[in-house]
């Protein structure tokens, strides 16, 4: 009765947090397993951010109601942003479903599996279903164990959950609640932890990492929380690349544009959403920020770093987005000359401020739309990696590719390496020599004068 299997969906946030789960279960007896059938419990860390991706965890959870039909000790439950967005409706639409677990209860997930485990055992009454969505202050600072401390490369740290903004399209801030940030000792001790570990690379994760302590920390010689966090986690030894998602444009600052000269591991490649290139779009969305001044944070990126490479969200068919409104978004999404994006088709939220909007633009358009951002997009990206042709990249080897014997890894500016290599390899840095390439992958050969393999 103690085989339990997560299937997550969504952000990078989310498989954080399954990790976390998983290690909290892991500490508390249960096996992790990694496929459904062999599992007793299966948890769904779901995702709220767009229709398609809850009713895909809602057909999955009624797929595994049949499980339940069959053997009625098995236990199917269903925590994160869907569980926080939806709770108790999720009863009424899921009859079968044992647990609902909200998005700052994730480290009570062992005491409730327990619970439903003993119960189902005999011992004492069993609820027939157990749901768990308050508030929890502190909350943001259970997110600290990893699964697997051995043979990570790249590690994901949660640095603070939630997000204050309130972009009219968005139900983040419902489901994740309001901002709050892990202390900066705290989040280091990690980062060294992992690096003990061996992991090379750190990834930090918020919804909104430009105002990471805002409230908690003070400013200290003109650097927000944030870049002292980067400048301390930029002195631990062992880690050799710094990454963050996502930053927002309103609080993205000279101190932060500094950090990118200063901070020889922060890796050259920054993902910032823009969501519209278009002021009347941007207004629409409550997005406190025009294309010029997006512009100006690319340009003073560009100035410190030349060679900067940058990936986006940007969102077609907004409510009101005209044909001339969107033509001006495209234009000013070429302009700029994305490395990556993820371009979504909005989709309604219930309760979001866009949900009344007059002027919901039907789906073929939203499919047109997503269409002319992509062919952009793969224009832009190609040239971006012919440029790389020739040169000389280092790349972190994580592990095989996925297809045929090769190797994976990325380079700096997260481009995707695929390269013929050796086990031993992994999880070093290598310089490749780039040879070919697609709009997504570099492909080259190690130049083995550079190889490293003394750590
Ligand atoms: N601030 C968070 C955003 C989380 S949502 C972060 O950057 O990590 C991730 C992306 O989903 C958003 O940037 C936005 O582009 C997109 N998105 C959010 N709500 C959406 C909606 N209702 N329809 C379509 N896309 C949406
Ligand atoms: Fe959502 Fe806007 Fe925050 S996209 S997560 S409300 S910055």
């Amino acid at each position: 009765m103690n085989r339990v299997y997560i299937k997550t969906y969504g952000c990078q946030m989310n498989e954080r947090d399954s990790e976390q789960v998983a290690s909290s279960l892991r500490d508390r007896g249960y096996s992790v397993v990694d496929n459904e059938f062999d599992a007793d419990v299966v948890l769904l860390n779901t995702c709220s951010v767009r229709d398609q991706a809850e009713q895909k965890a809602i057909g999955k959870a009624g797929y595994l109601s049949k499980r339940k039909r069959e053997n009625p000790n098995f236990i199917l439950g269903v925590m994160g942003c869907m569980a926080q967005n939806r709770g108790e409706e999720l009863f009424d639409r899921l009859p079968d479903l044992d647990l609902v677990v909200g998005t700052q209860k994730f480290h009570r997930v062992p005491d409730h599996l327990d619970h439903l485990i003993q119960t189902s055992n005999g011992q004492g009454p069993r609820p027939s279903t157990l749901m768990d969505l308050g508030e929890e202050e502190g909350s943001q600072n259970t997110i600290k164990d990893h699964v697997s401390k051995t043979n990570e490369v790249s590690a994901f740290v949660s640095i603070m959950q939630g997000c204050n903004m309130n972009c009219a399209f968005c139900i983040v801030p419902k489901t994740r609640g309001s901002e709050r940030s892990r202390p900066i000792e705290q989040i280091v001790e990690e980062v060294q932890e992992l690096a003990v570990n061996g992991v090379k690379e750190v990834t930090f994760l918020g919804q909104i990492v430009t105002s990471y302590g805002r409230r908690e920390f003070p400013v200290i010689d003109g650097k927000s929380p944030f870049v002292q966090l980067l400048e301390r986690t930029n002195e631990v030894p062992g880690i050799e690349r710094i990454r963050f998602t996502s930053p927002h444009p309103r609080g993205f600052k000279q101190d932060l544009v500094e950090a990118y000269r200063d901070l020889p591991k922060l890796c050259e490649y920054i993902h910032l959403p823009l969501q519209a290139g278009c002021d009347k779009t941007l207004r629409a969305m409550n997005r406190p920020y025009t294309k010029s001044r997006y512009r100006q944070i690319v340009d003073s990126l560009r100035a410190v770093v030349p060679h900067m490479y940058f990936s986006t969200d940007i969102i077609v068919g907004f409510p009101g987005e005209t044909e001339e409104d969107f033509n001006e978004s495209a234009a000013f999404f070429e302009d700029i000359g994305f490395d990556m994006a993820y371009i979504f088709k909005y989709s309604i939220r219930t309760g979001t401020p866009a949900e009344a909007m007059p002027d919901q633009i039907p789906q073929e358009e939203k499919e047109r739309r997503n269409q002319v951002l992509l062919d952009i997009l793969s224009k832009s990206s190609l040239q971006r990696n012919e440029t790389l042709i020739g040169t000389t990249q280092e790349v972190l080897v994580e592990g095989p590719a996925k297809r045929g014997d090769a190797y994976m890894g990325k380079t700096r500016g997260h481009r995707n390496a695929i390269f013929e290599a050796d086990e031993r390899l992994i999880g070093h840095l290598v310089d490749l020599n780039i040879k070919r390439v697609t709009a997504s992958s570099l492909y080259g050969d190690l130049v083995l004068a550079g190889v490293d393999t003394t750590n």
